[in-house]
């Protein structure tokens, strides 16, 4: 059975005091049911709603509200990857023919709780027996990666603020993206320090957001209605705790994940329009465009500052901001880039838009690529 999107919803990404988790959703939700096909099942993809808003039974409380009483509803989870694999679950619902339709909504209330429990409740993410114990937080983590990176590949701390200078650019004219301010090296490299060698501008920042997609069979094509295919769906997994694995730079998880879902697609590296990668540090967005083999090791953020991955470059990335600067509310990213590659293949993105996009990379983590969820999408022939 081939698998579609039908439609998408986004909220916009930032401090939403008056809104609840629910509100979110709903809000969300509601915008990707506007395509007027009658979901079949519900599914959530949210990461510590049980911290941030004492709530968890996603399922069934979103489904009431969105009047999906009686549908089978439930959440997903697996760190800053839960709504990619949310989504991998609804596209394997559609796959199989067990549904014809799926909702998927990924919902994150980041910024209700004070920072050190967001810190906190991101390191949920690490082994609470062994990183958690010695508390180590996920950007001190990602500052120890970005370190042994500089160290081994001579990248400086210029080059690596090339990332978050393409996310701040692209985010400009993004309606949806919590910072819409473009950036230049110096900035990244001026800001302060959050953890050695990581400075402000180089995290991706804490924030409210959901965003939802409807994912449907074959048989629910028509012409009422913008199209896009899924072409593969592919999650990997690896060593727990990134101290753990032989080569903490090589993202094995990513790459697998990466090479399973062009192959299962039949799409070429070469032909793929844009990639929506997880870059919520500069870091873990140059390893991962090297873990699948768009730069190579060590040159990602070299190819960067060189314009290969601004938005009219060989290979765009982030093409709204990525998680830098679009934002990234844990469980609700990987919907957040399968809603942009939808924009993209739908010649929805506006002044965002990739000329002629016909394939798209999404690439989601939970963890230090503990959890890697890529997604391939083309335009509907
Ligand atoms: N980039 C740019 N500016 C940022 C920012 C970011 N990531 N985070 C916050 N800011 C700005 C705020 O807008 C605010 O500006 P203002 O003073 O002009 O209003 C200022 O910096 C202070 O904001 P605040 O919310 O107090 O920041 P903070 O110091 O509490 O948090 C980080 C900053 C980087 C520590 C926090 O964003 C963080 O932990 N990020 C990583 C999140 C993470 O690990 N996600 C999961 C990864 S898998």
């Amino acid at each position: 059975m081939r698998v579609f999107v039908a439609s998408v919803g986004l909220t916009k990404i930032g401090d939403h005091w008056n809104k609840s988790l629910v509100d979110l959703a709903v809000e969300a939700g509601r915008k990707a049911l506007s395509s007027k096909i009658e979901p079949d099942y519900l599914i959530i993809g949210n990461m510590f709603s049980s911290l941030a808003a004492s709530q968890e039974h996603l399922g069934a409380l979103v489904a009431d509200s969105l009047g999906l009483k009686g549908k089978p509803a439930f959440k997903v989870e697996a760190a800053c990857a839960s709504g990619a694999t949310a989504f991998h679950t609804a596209y394997n619902l559609v796959k199989s023919g067990a549904s014809e339709s799926v909702l998927v909504i990924g919902v994150e209330k980041m910024r209700d709780l004070e920072p050190e429990y967001v810190s906190q409740a991101l390191a949920m993410a690490e082994s609470a027996e062994y990183t958690q114990f010695v508390g180590a937080s996920f950007a001190a983590l990602n500052g120890l990666l970005a370190r042994l990176y500089m160290h081994e590949t001579g990248t400086t701390r210029d080059e690596l603020s090339s990332i978050p200078v393409i996310d701040h650019k692209n985010a400009v004219s993004a309606w949806h993206a919590q910072f819409r301010k473009e950036i230049t090296p110096e900035v990244v490299s001026r800001s302060s320090i959050v953890a050695d060698p990581l400075r402000l501008f180089d995290c991706a920042p804490v924030g409210d957001g959901a965003a939802a997609a409807l994912v449907v069979s074959e048989r629910l094509v028509s012409e009422a209605s913008k199209f896009v295919e899924v072409l593969s769906s592919s999650v990997c997994t690896n060593n727990f705790s990134i101290y753990e694995r032989d080569d903490m730079l090589s993202f094995s998880s990513t790459r697998e994940a990466f090479e399973k879902a062009i192959s299962t697609a039949s799409v070429p590296k070469g032909k793929i329009s844009f990639a929506e990668i997880h870059d919520a540090f500069s870091v873990t967005g140059a390893i991962s465009l090297e873990a699948m083999g768009f730069s190579k090791k060590g040159f990602a953020c070299k190819d960067a500052a060189e314009g290969k991955y601004s938005l009219n470059g060989e290979l765009p990335i982030n093409t709204f901001g990525g998680l830098k600067a679009r934002g990234h509310p844990v469980g609700a990213t990987g919907i957040y880039q399968i809603a942009e590659a939808y924009l993209q293949l739908t010649e929805q993105a506006g002044e965002n838009q990739v000329k002629g996009a016909r394939y798209g990379v999404t690439q989601n983590m939970g963890g230090i690529d503990t959890t890697t969820v890529v997604h391939v999408l083309g335009s509907a022939e």
